[in-house]
Parts: C-alpha cells; sequence; structure tokens
C-alpha cells in the first residue's frame, strides 16, 4: 500500500524553536506532529512502508523521542521492540557507547541479550542530526551480531549532514 503522502502537511506540524537547548540551535520540536493522530498515524505508516519488504526481527527505538516512534513501528512488524537507552537506564548486562552530539555528549546502551546474532534489525529515532547518535547505535546493533536492514527518522537535519555517517539504508520523512 502506497501512503499518500504531503510533506508540507506534516512539516507544518514541526515547530521551529530557536536557542533551545542552547543559544545558536534551532530545536525542531516534533511535539505537535505526534499530537496530531493523522499526522502521527501517516508519519507511522509511511515508516512502516517503506521498510515494508523482507522480515524485520527487532526495531530499536532511541531514548527518548525515537520510543515513541519505534514500538507502533514494531508493533505493525510483528517485530520485537528494543530501547536504546542513556547511561544507568537498563537493569540488565549491557553494552554502551559513548559519542558526541549536536549540543553536548552521550551514552547509550542495549541490554546484551536484547539481539540475537543475525537477528534483522531496523532502527527508528525522530531526528537525525549529526548522525552520532544513528551510527553510535548501528554499533551497538552490529557489536551484538545484530543485522542492521534500515535506519528510519521523522526528520533529518541535512546541513549537518548526518547521512555521510550512516553505513547502512536509510529513510527521513522531512529533511530540512
Ligand atoms: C536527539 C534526537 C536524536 C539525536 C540526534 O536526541 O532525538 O536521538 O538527538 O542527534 P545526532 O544525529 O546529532 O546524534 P536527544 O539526545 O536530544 O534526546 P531525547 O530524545 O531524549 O530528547
Ligand atoms: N530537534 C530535535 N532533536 C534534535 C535536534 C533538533 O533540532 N537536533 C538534534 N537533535
Amino acid at each position: 500500500m502506497e501512503i499518500q503522502l504531503d510533506p508540507a502537511v506534516l512539516a507544518d506540524k514541526v515547530r521551529d524553536v530557536p536557542d533551545y537547548p542552547k543559544p545558536g540551535v534551532v530545536f525542531k520540536d516534533v511535539t505537535p506532529l505526534l499530537g496530531d493522530h493523522v499526522s502521527f498515524s501517516t508519519a507511522v505508516d509511511w515508516l512502516v512502508t517503506r521498510f515494508g519488504r523482507g522480515t524485520v526481527d527487532k526495531v530499536v527505538g532511541i531514548e527518548a523521542r525515537g520510543f515513541i516512534l519505534a514500538a507502533p513501528v514494531a508493533y505493525h512488524f510483528g517485530a520485537g521492540f528494543v530501547p536504546a537507552r542513556k547511561t544507568g537506564k537498563l537493569p540488565g548486562e549491557t553494552v554502551s557507547v559513548t559519542y558526541e552530539l549536536e549540543y553536548g555528549h552521550e551514552t547509550l546502551e542495549l541490554h546484551r541479550d536484547a539481539i540475537a546474532p543475525g537477528e534483522r534489525v531496523l532502527i527508528v529515532d525522530d531526528v537525525l542530526a549529526t548522525g552520532g547518535t544513528a551510527a553510535a547505535t548501528v554499533g551497538l546493533v552490529e557489536q551484538l551480531g545484530g543485522q542492521v536492514v534500515g535506519l528510519g527518522f521523522l526528520i533529518e537535519l541535512g546541513f549537518l549532514e548526518g547521512a555521510k555517517r550512516l553505513t547502512h539504508d536509510h529513510v527521513s520523512l522531512l529533511t530540512y
């Protein structure tokens, strides 16, 4: 099924917030898009159809906003949901990676037993900015032996060239 998508309608639901979280950053706020049921379901359906062919065993959502999108995508695929969490939040044995962000640095973790070797994994997040978060998550999945089948984002900040750091197929609903 092809999703009838008018990107301009969804783009209208993304709010620019100047100087957040620090001066000079224009933050793309997706909460209006998530809060509108038509935009939210359209965005989820679009992500699902873009990766609709082939098996997905696990969908990894990146804390925190990635969780919101990855969970319904996993549900659609009949796949498991795996949270990539910030440091200290996962109770079991983890693998972890520290990386640079557009505005600081961060550590992400996966439970060691969350992905089995050979499982096909889709990674979902709200925003691709510098690509540090996404690339770090790919590294964690591969460390566990998972096969990354793709990455899906709502928004790509093209001017930050995060795509250059990705070594797998990715799709972005809105690119700025
Ligand atoms: C934001 C966003 C992505 C990441 C993108 O998360 O949700 O995960 O930054 O940046 P990058 O491409 O430069 O790595 P943030 O760390 O602000 O977390 P949050 O979802 O918990 O607010
Ligand atoms: N919006 C949301 N998340 C982000 C942004 C942004 O502009 N930049 C890096 N992560």
